[in-house]
């Protein structure tokens, strides 16, 4: 065994440390991780950027370790601001709720409005989302994306409602417009917003490869279902920075996943805090549960959708696509896995079509 071979065993042997290997999803997944990682190693961990961070395009993979030759070791985050004088020890959710999430500006509800009407059509539609330069941008991004693979360039918001569907189209409106609320919060000086992001759109990507192979038609769902699965890591960092890096510092000294570490600190973690927000701004129930049951989708009544996002999320965080800079895998939920009828090969299918299509994906949706 080589040195870039032991280093790689020696991250996923952290990384794998509470989920284990012994399914064989697990060990399928790990094998992908692996395969994946020797890669970056390989290529000196520096050649996957995240678009529009430093001009030289160079920072290292989100979850790769520092240097090639070192395994991963415990790395707390930076410190982090201090929580205000008032801050409870405990907070609970409702206070929280109280500060965290952001009003969504008018033209959201306007839309909203309308799209909710069955009465109206693609052009009302179109002009409505039209008045949003950036939504209006992002959407036509995602319809000239690998996703749809429309053979025509879509330059229109008309045709894009025509091709893509009225009811898909507010589902892809609803996750845009929190990516873009996203960039107006502030996270504190120590939260990662280019991390943030870079995960929150692989495990969009992987929700909708997952959704494909378990042969799901609701696959923009699915998609907006990921992007927004762990919005509650940012609505915490926004209003308790201290308490949030607090949380993330146990975890990643403990070695835990980050909803472990909330919960024990907190009594509640960031899925409950995104299910509040995601309640609050009147989404469909099904992205509300997904975004709130991502870690136990066998605590939902129907985990399908709680289920794929926590299955993409796995598997974006097996490939170093995590937030934390050392991921440590939550176990695969088994009823997750199983409610999905899929086979361990399909873990092959949905990495192989990822590591394809998400670069083009991260550059295409990066200014949202
Ligand atoms: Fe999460
Ligand atoms: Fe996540």
């Amino acid at each position: 065994m080589d040195g870039a071979e032991k280093t790689a065993d020696a991250i996923l042997d952290r990384r794998f440390r509470l989920a284990g290997a012994d399914s064989p999803a697990l060990s399928r997944l790990r094998a992908l991780a692996r395969a994946s990682l020797l890669k970056e190693l390989e290529r000196g961990l520096a050649e996957r950027a995240v678009p529009g961070q430093d001009e030289e395009g160079v920072p290292s993979r989100p979850g790769s370790p520092e240097s090639p030759g070192s395994p991963e070791s415990p790395d707390p985050p930076a410190q982090p601001d201090p929580p205000p004088a008032d801050a409870p020890l405990e907070p609970d959710l409702s206070r929280l709720m109280a500060l965290a999430p952001p009003p969504l500006p008018d033209v959201f509800w306007e839309a909203r409005r309308v799209l909710d009407d069955p009465q109206s059509g693609a052009l009302e539609i179109a002009a409505v989302i039209s008045k949003d330069p950036g939504l209006t941008a992002s959407l036509l991004r995602l319809a000239n994306s690998g996703f749809y693979g429309f053979r025509a360039r879509v330059d229109a918001v008309s045709r894009a409602v025509t091709l893509i569907g009225i009811r898909e189209i507010h589902t892809l409106f609803l996750g845009f417009s929190v990516l873009r609320l996203y960039r107006d919060m502030p996270g504190g000086a120590h939260f990662d917003m280019e991390r943030f992001r870079a995960h929150s759109l692989a495990c969009a990507v992987l929700s909708g490869l997952v959704a494909a192979q378990a042969g799901r038609i609701d696959l923009e769902r699915c998609f907006v279902a990921g992007l927004l699965h762990d919005m509650g890591r940012l609505l915490l960092w926004s209003a308790e920075p201290g308490l949030a890096a607090m949380a993330a510092r146990e975890a990643a000294v403990r070695g835990e996943p980050l909803a472990l570490a909330e919960n024990r600190l907190l009594r509640f973690d960031h899925a409950a805090l995104a299910g509040e927000a995601a309640r609050s701004w009147r989404f469909p129930a099904p992205l509300v549960a997904a975004v709130s049951r991502h870690h136990e989708p066998e605590l939902h009544d129907e985990p399908d959708l709680p289920g794929v996002v926590h299955l993409a999320d796995l598997i974006a965080r097996a490939l170093g696509w995590a937030f934390e800079t050392q991921p440590v895998l939550s176990p695969l939920s088994r009823r997750a896995w199983d409610d999905l009828e899929l086979n361990p090969d399909d873990l092959d299918e949905i990495v192989d079509a990822f590591e394809v299509q998400f670069p083009d994906y991260l550059s295409a949706l990066s200014e949202s």
